[in-house]
Protein backbone atom coordinates (compact mmCIF):
# COMPACT_ATOMS: atom_id res chain seq x y z
CA UNK A 1 0.00 0.00 0.00
CA UNK A 2 0.81 3.41 -0.51
CA UNK A 3 2.50 5.35 2.05
CA UNK A 4 0.52 8.66 3.38
CA UNK A 5 2.54 11.99 3.21
CA UNK A 6 1.97 14.51 6.36
CA UNK A 7 -0.96 17.08 6.35
CA UNK A 8 -0.75 20.09 4.64
CA UNK A 9 1.23 23.08 6.14
CA UNK A 10 -0.44 26.02 4.11
CA UNK A 11 -3.57 25.18 2.22
CA UNK A 12 -5.26 27.78 0.41
CA UNK A 13 -8.79 28.61 -0.31
CA UNK A 14 -10.22 30.04 -3.24
CA UNK A 15 -14.49 30.17 -1.86
CA UNK A 16 -16.07 30.26 -4.86
CA UNK A 17 -19.56 29.26 -6.29
CA UNK A 18 -21.54 31.25 -4.07
CA UNK A 19 -23.36 33.35 -6.95
CA UNK A 20 -24.22 29.94 -8.32
CA UNK A 21 -25.47 28.42 -5.04
CA UNK A 22 -27.75 31.24 -4.80
CA UNK A 23 -29.29 31.34 -8.16
CA UNK A 24 -30.24 27.45 -8.49
CA UNK A 25 -32.59 28.44 -5.44
CA UNK A 26 -34.19 31.02 -7.31
CA UNK A 27 -32.36 34.25 -4.87
CA UNK A 28 -30.47 37.08 -5.62
CA UNK A 29 -26.53 36.33 -5.35
CA UNK A 30 -25.98 38.46 -2.55
CA UNK A 31 -27.80 35.91 -0.25
CA UNK A 32 -25.31 33.27 -1.78
CA UNK A 33 -22.57 35.44 -0.85
CA UNK A 34 -23.98 35.94 3.01
CA UNK A 35 -23.98 31.96 3.24
CA UNK A 36 -20.25 31.71 2.01
CA UNK A 37 -20.00 34.71 4.46
CA UNK A 38 -20.96 32.45 7.08
CA UNK A 39 -19.34 29.17 6.15
CA UNK A 40 -15.92 30.64 6.54
CA UNK A 41 -15.77 30.13 10.11
CA UNK A 42 -16.89 27.25 10.46
CA UNK A 43 -14.11 26.04 7.90
CA UNK A 44 -11.51 28.01 9.80
CA UNK A 45 -12.06 26.51 13.03
CA UNK A 46 -12.00 22.95 11.16
CA UNK A 47 -8.72 23.68 9.81
CA UNK A 48 -6.96 24.70 12.52
CA UNK A 49 -8.59 21.54 15.03
CA UNK A 50 -6.87 19.08 11.45
CA UNK A 51 -3.73 20.89 12.87
CA UNK A 52 -3.41 23.18 9.44
CA UNK A 53 -0.99 26.29 10.55
CA UNK A 54 -1.36 28.78 7.01
CA UNK A 55 -4.87 28.69 5.43
CA UNK A 56 -5.23 31.33 2.76
CA UNK A 57 -8.96 32.51 1.41
CA UNK A 58 -9.63 34.25 -1.46
CA UNK A 59 -12.22 36.76 -0.21
CA UNK A 60 -12.09 38.91 -3.39
CA UNK A 61 -10.08 39.54 -6.45
CA UNK A 62 -8.99 42.62 -8.40
CA UNK A 63 -11.15 41.22 -10.69
CA UNK A 64 -14.12 41.52 -9.07
CA UNK A 65 -14.27 45.64 -8.73
CA UNK A 66 -15.61 44.81 -12.10
CA UNK A 67 -19.26 43.50 -10.89
CA UNK A 68 -22.07 45.99 -10.68
CA UNK A 69 -21.89 48.10 -7.95
CA UNK A 70 -24.47 46.56 -5.98
CA UNK A 71 -22.65 43.00 -5.87
CA UNK A 72 -19.38 44.59 -5.15
CA UNK A 73 -20.86 47.24 -2.03
CA UNK A 74 -23.16 44.26 -0.93
CA UNK A 75 -19.78 41.73 -0.88
CA UNK A 76 -17.57 44.53 1.13
CA UNK A 77 -20.45 45.34 3.49
CA UNK A 78 -20.43 41.88 4.25
CA UNK A 79 -16.76 41.98 5.43
CA UNK A 80 -17.11 44.73 7.67
CA UNK A 81 -20.33 43.53 9.32
CA UNK A 82 -18.34 39.49 9.75
CA UNK A 83 -15.07 41.36 10.54
CA UNK A 84 -16.70 42.48 13.51
CA UNK A 85 -18.55 39.25 14.25
CA UNK A 86 -15.26 37.10 13.65
CA UNK A 87 -12.66 39.19 16.16
CA UNK A 88 -13.34 37.26 19.92
CA UNK A 89 -13.79 34.32 18.65
CA UNK A 90 -10.74 34.44 16.21
CA UNK A 91 -8.57 36.07 20.15
CA UNK A 92 -9.71 32.94 21.77
CA UNK A 93 -8.66 30.21 19.35
CA UNK A 94 -5.22 32.31 18.99
CA UNK A 95 -5.79 32.84 15.25
CA UNK A 96 -3.59 35.72 13.39
CA UNK A 97 -4.63 37.43 10.65
CA UNK A 98 -2.73 38.52 7.69
CA UNK A 99 -3.83 40.15 4.89
CA UNK A 100 -2.34 40.44 0.96
CA UNK A 101 -4.10 42.43 -1.68
CA UNK A 102 -4.22 46.25 -2.32
CA UNK A 103 -6.50 46.47 1.28
CA UNK A 104 -6.12 50.27 1.07
CA UNK A 105 -7.70 50.53 -2.43
CA UNK A 106 -11.12 48.87 -1.15
CA UNK A 107 -13.33 51.60 0.47
CA UNK A 108 -12.46 53.26 3.72
CA UNK A 109 -14.90 51.65 5.79
CA UNK A 110 -13.73 48.28 4.68
CA UNK A 111 -10.13 48.82 4.53
CA UNK A 112 -10.64 50.13 8.04
CA UNK A 113 -12.14 46.97 9.23
CA UNK A 114 -10.03 44.78 7.63
CA UNK A 115 -7.02 46.35 9.19
CA UNK A 116 -8.63 46.49 12.65
CA UNK A 117 -9.09 42.64 12.70
CA UNK A 118 -5.27 42.44 11.22
CA UNK A 119 -4.25 44.48 13.81
CA UNK A 120 -6.16 43.15 16.64
CA UNK A 121 -5.01 39.64 16.10
CA UNK A 122 -1.56 39.93 15.73
CA UNK A 123 -0.86 37.85 19.24
CA UNK A 124 -2.56 35.12 17.50
CA UNK A 125 0.70 32.09 17.20
CA UNK A 126 -2.06 29.15 16.54
CA UNK A 127 -2.33 29.79 12.84
CA UNK A 128 -2.19 32.39 10.69
CA UNK A 129 -5.38 32.94 8.27
CA UNK A 130 -4.53 35.28 5.34
CA UNK A 131 -7.00 37.21 3.33
CA UNK A 132 -6.85 37.70 0.21
CA UNK A 133 -8.99 40.95 -0.24
CA UNK A 134 -8.51 42.63 -3.47
CA UNK A 135 -6.10 40.69 -4.23
CA UNK A 136 -4.40 40.00 -7.97
CA UNK A 137 -1.19 38.17 -7.95
CA UNK A 138 0.63 40.28 -10.76
CA UNK A 139 -0.69 43.17 -8.98
CA UNK A 140 1.23 41.92 -6.01
CA UNK A 141 4.59 41.45 -8.01
CA UNK A 142 3.97 45.40 -9.04
CA UNK A 143 4.07 45.96 -4.98
CA UNK A 144 6.71 43.87 -4.15
CA UNK A 145 8.91 45.61 -6.83
CA UNK A 146 8.46 49.10 -5.68
CA UNK A 147 9.15 47.52 -2.08
CA UNK A 148 12.15 46.65 -3.48
CA UNK A 149 13.48 49.50 -4.92
CA UNK A 150 12.16 51.59 -2.25
CA UNK A 151 14.42 49.52 0.04
CA UNK A 152 17.69 51.16 -0.97
CA UNK A 153 18.85 48.55 -3.69
CA UNK A 154 21.41 49.74 -6.14
CA UNK A 155 21.08 45.93 -8.37
CA UNK A 156 18.23 43.57 -9.25
CA UNK A 157 18.00 40.59 -7.13
CA UNK A 158 20.07 37.14 -7.78
CA UNK A 159 17.92 34.91 -5.82
CA UNK A 160 14.67 34.47 -5.02
CA UNK A 161 14.99 34.64 -1.59
CA UNK A 162 15.96 38.20 -1.83
CA UNK A 163 12.91 39.38 -3.96
CA UNK A 164 10.38 37.32 -1.65
CA UNK A 165 10.80 38.95 1.18
CA UNK A 166 8.96 42.23 -0.55
CA UNK A 167 6.01 40.47 -1.69
CA UNK A 168 2.43 40.49 0.30
CA UNK A 169 3.32 37.07 1.79
CA UNK A 170 6.43 37.83 2.95
CA UNK A 171 7.33 34.90 5.90
CA UNK A 172 4.61 32.49 4.84
CA UNK A 173 5.24 29.26 2.99
CA UNK A 174 4.11 28.64 -0.01
CA UNK A 175 0.94 26.76 -0.02
CA UNK A 176 1.30 23.10 0.20
CA UNK A 177 -2.33 22.26 -1.53
CA UNK A 178 -4.92 24.99 -3.49
CA UNK A 179 -8.20 23.76 -3.54
CA UNK A 180 -11.21 25.37 -5.21
CA UNK A 181 -15.10 24.76 -4.74
CA UNK A 182 -17.31 24.99 -7.78
CA UNK A 183 -15.12 22.51 -10.15
CA UNK A 184 -13.19 25.39 -11.94
CA UNK A 185 -9.99 24.24 -12.93
CA UNK A 186 -8.36 27.86 -13.17
CA UNK A 187 -6.64 29.64 -10.72
CA UNK A 188 -7.64 33.32 -11.19
CA UNK A 189 -5.22 35.42 -9.98
CA UNK A 190 -4.32 33.71 -6.77
CA UNK A 191 -1.06 33.34 -5.76
CA UNK A 192 1.03 32.54 -9.21
CA UNK A 193 4.37 33.13 -7.72
CA UNK A 194 3.52 30.93 -4.32
CA UNK A 195 1.78 27.73 -6.30
CA UNK A 196 4.22 27.01 -8.44
CA UNK A 197 4.92 23.52 -6.66
CA UNK A 198 0.74 23.47 -5.13
CA UNK A 199 -0.96 20.42 -5.36
CA UNK A 200 -4.41 21.23 -7.03
CA UNK A 201 -7.60 20.08 -6.03
CA UNK A 202 -11.03 20.98 -7.53
CA UNK A 203 -14.23 19.92 -5.81
CA UNK A 204 -17.21 20.22 -7.54
CA UNK A 205 -19.08 21.44 -4.41
CA UNK A 206 -20.26 25.11 -4.05
CA UNK A 207 -18.91 27.29 -1.65
CA UNK A 208 -21.64 27.24 0.69
CA UNK A 209 -22.44 23.81 0.82
CA UNK A 210 -17.93 22.95 1.25
CA UNK A 211 -18.14 21.10 4.76
CA UNK A 212 -16.11 20.16 6.89
CA UNK A 213 -16.27 16.18 5.62
CA UNK A 214 -14.91 18.34 2.03
CA UNK A 215 -12.02 19.64 3.23
CA UNK A 216 -11.08 16.08 5.31
CA UNK A 217 -11.65 14.67 1.70
CA UNK A 218 -9.39 17.34 0.10
CA UNK A 219 -6.38 16.84 3.10
CA UNK A 220 -6.81 12.74 1.90
CA UNK A 221 -5.95 13.21 -1.67
CA UNK A 222 -3.36 16.00 -0.89
CA UNK A 223 -1.61 13.10 1.60
CA UNK A 224 -2.09 10.32 -1.00
CA UNK A 225 0.15 12.85 -3.55
CA UNK A 226 3.23 12.43 -4.85
CA UNK A 227 5.39 15.68 -4.85
CA UNK A 228 8.46 15.66 -6.54
CA UNK A 229 9.81 19.40 -6.83
CA UNK A 230 11.00 18.12 -9.93
CA UNK A 231 13.64 15.64 -8.52
CA UNK A 232 13.40 11.94 -8.63
CA UNK A 233 12.16 9.77 -5.82
CA UNK A 234 9.24 10.12 -3.78
CA UNK A 235 7.26 11.29 -1.02
CA UNK A 236 10.40 11.51 1.13
CA UNK A 237 11.96 13.63 -1.18
CA UNK A 238 9.04 16.60 -0.23
CA UNK A 239 9.90 16.12 4.00
C1 LIG B 1 -17.19 33.53 -5.04
O1 LIG B 1 -18.44 33.28 -5.57
C2 LIG B 1 -17.14 34.81 -4.24
C3 LIG B 1 -16.44 35.91 -4.90
C4 LIG B 1 -15.92 35.87 -6.10
C5 LIG B 1 -16.33 37.14 -4.15
P1 LIG B 1 -18.90 33.86 -6.97
O2 LIG B 1 -19.61 35.14 -6.75
O3 LIG B 1 -17.78 33.92 -7.94
O4 LIG B 1 -19.93 32.74 -7.41
P2 LIG B 1 -20.16 32.16 -8.86
O5 LIG B 1 -18.83 31.72 -9.38
O6 LIG B 1 -20.75 33.26 -9.68
O7 LIG B 1 -21.09 31.02 -8.65
C1 LIG C 1 -12.12 33.93 -7.90
O1 LIG C 1 -13.42 33.64 -8.30
C2 LIG C 1 -12.14 34.95 -6.81
C3 LIG C 1 -12.68 34.52 -5.54
C4 LIG C 1 -13.18 33.34 -5.25
C5 LIG C 1 -12.65 35.52 -4.51
P1 LIG C 1 -14.12 34.33 -9.55
O2 LIG C 1 -15.49 33.79 -9.61
O3 LIG C 1 -13.96 35.80 -9.46
O4 LIG C 1 -13.22 33.81 -10.77
P2 LIG C 1 -13.57 33.63 -12.31
O5 LIG C 1 -14.09 34.94 -12.79
O6 LIG C 1 -14.59 32.55 -12.42
O7 LIG C 1 -12.27 33.23 -12.95
MG1 LIG D 1 -17.03 32.64 -9.31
Amino acid sequence: MDSIGPIPLHVGLIMDGNGRWAEQRGKPRLYGHRRGAENVRRIVTHAQSLGIRFLTLYAFSLENNQRPAAEVNGLLSLFELYARRWLSQLLEQGIRIHLIGDVEALRPSTARALRKLEDETQKGEQMTVILAANYGGRDEVLRAMRRFWQSGATKGPSRWEDFEKFLDTAGIPDPDLILRSSGEMRLSHFLPLQSVYSELYFPSVLWPDFSERDLDEAVAVYRRRRRRFGRLGGREMSE
